[in-house]
């Protein structure tokens, strides 16, 4: 049994209070109203929080652990030990991989490294192409049967229509996902930042907006015609946003999701060619910022992830033109969100932690995300109070391409549990 005493636990009001929490086989057994007299336990692991923010472990619907074929980028034990640190206990990896994940045998891979790394839970997506070329779909129901949970090409977009909504239309049949980076590649030649400002100043080739809102449509409109969950990956423009919203309103299955750092900078903070900046969708503008802020507040937007994107220093080296797009995210996702939305009062912190938690669990039906008697033991233990530098050395990912280096935070995951064991503990 392990105890954790005085922590400070978000309510169903969204008010911090005080409870004891006890851990036992895996699950939440109790939930001990922190002001009533009470002992812990003689021989139970009792871990003080002494006032520290407990949530539901952290969520990730969306990241990239490059094993199998990248491991030199990242492997499945560093990454999840990135996002055990980052305070996350379930993530979900794309199938961008070498081999790409569009085969049984590389589902069972992926989930067999993530049980030898014994960390945090690791879920799988499948691809929809086999290796994502966009020419022919994957055997849906074997890849369901080996334990992925939803079909993506993420890296690139579906450009072909009818491909797409075949994917939908099996991928209904068997009650699972589709997950879609939405790139128009026509649209896109050989861009490496948003258009606009930044892209001129420096004499860049511009990717447009519409690029990325106009597979939003497309998709919408398929997945209306095919009764389809659609899931929105890194939504990046207003003009997406808007497509979302409305679809929403007639009641379309479409869901989506925002990464920290479109939420956070826009091209125009941009400092200079330095490829630590460079991802895909790329930092748009700032009205687009704003659209993806207002989004994720009225609920259009539905859940955070990081898109973790580890890059060598070498690739990264090679200049904002040359260089692959992408940037890691798990050990800074929550500082920066809680830093610069909730201390600054712009932001509840309990719409915070649902969007990394509650919110990303319904959307993909999973069994944890609460703080609940008879919950999974997933919980992330967080100093709300010490500031720190981001500092790339210290990171647990191999990555190091950040934008964020130097940025001074507040809201550091100290302690991660997995099903009840400590997988991270500063
Ligand atoms: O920034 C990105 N990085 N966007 C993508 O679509 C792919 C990802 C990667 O795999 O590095
Ligand atoms: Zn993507
Ligand atoms: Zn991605």
């Amino acid at each position: 049994m392990q105890i954790i005493t005085n922590a400070s636990v978000l309510n169903e009001q969204g008010e911090l209070v005080k409870k004891h929490i006890i851990l036992e086989d895996g699950v939440i057994r109790s939930l001990i109203d922190g002001d009533s007299a009470w002992e812990p336990q003689a021989g139970a692991e009792v871990t003080d929080a002494a006032g520290k923010l407990v949530t539901p472990g952290l969520i990730d619907m969306h990241v990239h652990l490059r094993e199998p074929g990248f491991e030199h980028k990242e492997t499945i034990e560093t990454g999840s030990r990135s996002a055990a640190k980052g305070g996350f206990t379930t993530i979900a990896c794309m199938p961008n991989t070498k081999p790409v994940t569009d085969n049984p045998e590389t589902v069972q891979l992926v989930l067999d490294k993530a049980r030898e790394a014994g960390l945090v839970k690791v879920l799988p997506y499948a691809a929809i192409t086999v290796r994502e070329l966009g020419r022919e779909l994957t055997d849906f129901a074997a890849l369901k049967a080996a334990g992925a949970i939803g079909f993506t090409d993420d890296g690139v977009g579906v450009q072909n229509a009818q491909m797409m909504k075949n994917a939908m239309r099996m991928a209904a049949e068997l009650d699972m996902p589709v997950i879609a980076h939405c790139e128009e590649n026509s649209l896109v030649e050989k861009g490496s930042v948003t258009e606009g400002k930044f892209a001129e100043k420096h004499g860049l080739v511009g990717i447009p907006n519409e690029s990325e809102a106009i597979h939003v449509g497309r998709d919408i409109l398929l997945a209306e015609a095919t009764g389809v969950h659609y899931h929105v990956c890194h939504v990046s423009t207003e003009q997406s946003i808007r497509l979302i919203r409305q679809a929403k309103s007639i009641g379309i299955k479409v869901t989506a999701e925002v990464c920290p750092h479109h939420l956070l900078l826009s091209d125009e903070d941009i400092p200079g060619l330095d490829a630590n900046w460079k991802m895909n969708p790329p930092l748009r503008s700032p009205r687009d910022v704003e659209a993806c802020i207002e989004a994720l507040l009225d609920g259009t937007l539905d859940i955070i992830v990081t898109d973790h994107a580890p890059h060598t220093e070498e690739e990264k080296a090679k200049g904002m033109e040359m260089a692959p797009f992408g940037i890691v995210g798990f050990e800074t996702a929550f500082p920066l969100l809680y830093t610069k939305f909730v201390e600054t009062g712009k932001w509840d912190l309990a719409m915070l932690v649902r969007r990394m938690t509650a919110d990303p669990a319904k959307v993909f039906g999973l069994d944890t995300g609460r703080l609940e008697e008879g919950a999974p033991a997933d919980l992330t233990m967080i100093d709300l109070d010490t500031e720190k530098e981001v500092n790339p050395a210290e990171f647990a990912t191999k990555g190091r391409n950040t934008p964020f280096t130097g940025w001074k935070l507040k809201g550091w995951p100290v302690k991660t549990w997995v099903n009840g064991k400590v997988v991270w503990a500063d």
